[in-house]
Formats: C-alpha cells, sequence, structure tokens
C-alpha cells in the first residue's frame, strides 16, 4: 500500500512587511512552525502557509522531493504537486479556506472553486483593483463577474509608498518612464522601478550607467543600483 503525500507549492512572495496567517481560525506569525494536517510541517511565511516537510505517522520528517520512504509497510513520497496539475476537482469535499490554490499570482477558493483575487508583495489577496508585486511594480486585478477567469494587468509604476493611496493616479507612472531625482536616475521598466543612471558628485556629475562602480579619492567604494 502507498500513501502519497502530495503538496502544493504556494507561490514564493518576497516581502519586508511582516503578516500572520490564520489556519483554520488558528493565528500564526510569521515564522511560526507548526503540524498541518498531520503530515506537513509547515511555517508562516508573509501571510502564506508553506510547507517546510513532510512528518510521517511515526515522525519521521522528509524532506519535499526526497526519495520514497517506506515505514510499517508504508511507502511515502512528500513531493511537490507540479503547476500544471493544479485542478480545483483535487480540492476536498469540506474545503476550507486554508485549502486556497495559488498559481503564479492568482488565488483560488477551493470552496467555490472560483478566482479569489491576486497576490501582492505582502502576500495579501487582492479581489479586484490595484496592487504592487515588487520594485514598485504596479498591476490591475480583474476578476471575471463569473470568477472563472481572472487576468493581471501590467500598468506601470507606483511612485508612492505604504502609506500612499495606490489609487492615487498621481502617483502611478507609465512603462518606460525615466525621471531623476537628486543625482539618481530612475526607470520604470517591465518588473518595476530600477535605477538606470547616477551622477555622483566626486565624477563631476558625469552620468554613469546603474552596474557602474568607482573608488573615491577617500578610497570608498561606490556603486550605482544595485548589482546582483
Ligand atoms: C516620483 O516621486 C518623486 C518624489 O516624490 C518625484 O520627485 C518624481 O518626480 C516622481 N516621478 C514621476 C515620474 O512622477
Ligand atoms: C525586482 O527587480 C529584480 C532585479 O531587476 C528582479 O530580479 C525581480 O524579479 C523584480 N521583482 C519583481 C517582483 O518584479
Amino acid at each position: 500500500m502507498t500513501i502519497s503525500l502530495r503538496l502544493l507549492v504556494l507561490c514564493a512572495l518576497s516581502s519586508t512587511v511582516f503578516s500572520q496567517c490564520d489556519d483554520n481560525g488558528v493565528v500564526y506569525a510569521s515564522g511560526d512552525k507548526w503540524i498541518r494536517n498531520n503530515h506537513f510541517l509547515v511555517t508562516c511565511r508573509n501571510g502564506m502557509i508553506q510547507t517546510l516537510k513532510c512528518v510521517t505517522d511515526s515522525g519521521h520528517l522528509l524532506d519535499v522531493g526526497s526519495k520514497t520512504f517506506v515505514e510499517q509497510g508504508y511507502e511515502y513520497t512528500c513531493s511537490h504537486e507540479a503547476e500544471e496539475n493544479l485542478n480545483t476537482n483535487s480540492c476536498p469535499t469540506f474545503a476550507d479556506f486554508s485549502d486556497d490554490i495559488f498559481k503564479d499570482r492568482f488565488a483560488i477558493c477551493c470552496i467555490s472553486r472560483r478566482f479569489k483575487g491576486c497576490v501582492d508583495v505582502n502576500g495579501d489577496i487582492i479581489k479586484h483593483g490595484y496592487f504592487i508585486i515588487g520594485n514598485r511594480s504596479l498591476k490591475y486585478c480583474r476578476l471575471h463577474a463569473n470568477q472563472r477567469q481572472a487576468r493581471i494587468e501590467p500598468k506601470g509604476c507606483f511612485n508612492g509608498t505604504v502609506n500612499d493611496d495606490i489609487n492615487d493616479e498621481d502617483l502611478h507612472i507609465k512603462k518606460y518612464a525615466v525621471w531623476r531625482e537628486g543625482d539618481i536616475e530612475y526607470r520604470c521598466g517591465d518588473d518595476g522601478v530600477h535605477i538606470q543612471r547616477c551622477f555622483p558628485k566626486e565624477l563631476k556629475n558625469k552620468a554613469v550607467w546603474a552596474g557602474t562602480a568607482w573608488i573615491q579619492d577617500d578610497g570608498q567604494v561606490k556603486t550605482c543600483g544595485k548589482i546582483n
């Protein structure tokens, strides 16, 4: 007999804002770890429940993607569910909100088996309207009336902070717009706002492209933009 433990991969989100996870009415703080459905060691990351390991009946921890493990006649498989196989028909009969499915930046409700909204940089679900996915990249989440179809539209960039109103169009920047703030030139590209050029005083305000590094007269090493 084979018991297959299938894991659903939740979308990986980068975020600097910490938010809690609600697992069936129990609230966990970001970073908390707990056992879920007896067989999964999970953690709360940015408001999303993420599976870390599978747990066998005797408490043995299995890495996701590890070889099958046999214990007391049971063969355990701990694997990511392939994204192509995401199917609302695999939602449990008595689904709750913790069974929501995530694909790319879409959230699908397992109870109604309909789109629920889009997932923003903080892991929050936006039902309809503007949201940000990182690097101040601005998107618009649009659900069809029947909620069986959803679309994320690119809307350029958001030139505000978390305290600003995302619907404030004065803070919306068109894609490929270029502007200067002090000695830095920014550009709104396909994946948000990035530094395009710098005008360092040390280099007599001569423009250098992002990706440039230089040594100042005092020996300090400077770079223009974030160099990965
Ligand atoms: C973005 O905001 C900064 C600071 O408020 C401002 O100086 C700049 O002009 C804005 N850029 C655009 C393209 O509106
Ligand atoms: C933010 O910018 C980095 C560097 O260009 C890029 O790798 C990353 O995908 C961007 N993030 C988003 C959410 O677009």
